[in-house]
């Protein structure tokens, strides 16, 4: 199957792997080449990690190499695309100009995924002239491993799309799971709250970075603490969700900690800035 992702950002390159890893034929795409040559540089090393932890072998891994193209042409990435996941930054407008654009470019029944956190199907796919093929794909992070895809079904998605997304799914070794298009789907209506919280508790004064960490670690067996998984995740990414959360109930229940917004403002974005609630070189 000829895939094309959108986007060579974390996301993007852990949903480029796992496809071209099944034998997929994919198109990475990305307006910027610094940043497709990072993202190939970052596959190989996951890659390694797998034929290390004997995952996969050495044959596989270059066979995925192989399966991969990056482009930063559009068109090119698009033209006889069965499916299309888009996994750009989290901007409702930037989302929907790609959608616009691919009106022109991809086949009457390609496939058009969106990887967005918490942005509304429904409304992107209103960007889009063939509604009934858009649909969520939503990855987790670190892709190669984690095994959900939240489906979104937004509210013209029709029943074929669904149900070969499903088996898309399957055919990755993962587990769709279906839910409504409402904000924050399910896995971020439920993360977000309870990241936010362990901010709150923490600019409370209530517990330490790391003993917030080790009581949900240790306590509830989670494999990462909160306020580690927020640096893991982008505190950005987790801000502009709660901000989706909050706008989209018009609740209180879901305001930003006040903490949480004054790292965004300092640049503080956890991982991938280098300075979050931890420190990374
Ligand atoms: N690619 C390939 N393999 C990877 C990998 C990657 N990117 N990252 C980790 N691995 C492999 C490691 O090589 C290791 O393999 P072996 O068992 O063969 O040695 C295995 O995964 C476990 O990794 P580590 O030993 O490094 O560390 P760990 O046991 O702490 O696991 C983790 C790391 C899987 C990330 C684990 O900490 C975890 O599950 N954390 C929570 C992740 C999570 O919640 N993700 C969802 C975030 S929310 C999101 O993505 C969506 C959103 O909308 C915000």
């Amino acid at each position: 199957m000829n895939v094309t992702v959108i986007g060579a950002g974390t996301m993007g390159n852990g949903i480029a792997h796992t496809f071209a890893q099944k034998g997929n034929n994919v198109f990475l795409y990305d307006t910027n080449e610094t940043q497709l040559a990072l993202a190939i540089k970052t596959i190989g090393i996951n890659l390694d990690r797998q034929v290390k932890g004997g995952k996969i072998s050495e044959h596989t891994k270059n066979e995925t190499l192989k399966n991969i193209q990056c482009t930063s042409s559009l068109a090119q990435a698009s033209e006889g695309a069965t499916l299309v996941v888009e996994a750009i930054v989290e901007n409702l407008e930037i989302k929907k100009s790609l959608f616009m654009q691919l009106n022109n470019l991809v086949r009457e029944d390609t496939i058009l995924a969106s990887n967005t956190s918490s942005i509304s199907i429904s409304t992107l796919a209103l960007a889009s002239s063939r509604p009934d093929c858009v649909i969520g794909m939503h990855f987790f992070n670190p892709v190669p491993i984690m095994t959900l895809v939240e489906i979104i079904i937004g509210k013209r998605t029709s029943e074929q799309t669904l149900s070969r997304v499903k088996s898309i799914v399957v055919e990755l070794d993962k587990t769709p799971i279906l839910v409504n298009d409402f904000p924050g789907f399910i896995s971020n209506r439920v993360l977000m709250p309870m990241i936010n919280e362990a901010i709150l508790a923490l600019e409370e004064g209530v517990a330490e970075v790391e003993a917030i960490d080790q009581i949900m670690k240790l306590g509830m067996a989670h494999p990462m603490g909160p306020l580690q998984l927020a640096d893991f995740i982008g505190l950005d990414v987790c801000l502009n969700i709660m901000n989706v959360l909050h706008d989209g109930f018009k609740s209180d229940k879901y305001l930003p900690a006040g903490l949480l917004v004054k790292m965004v403002e300092l640049g503080q974005l956890g991982k991938k800035s280098g300075k979050g609630f931890y420190s990374y070189n």
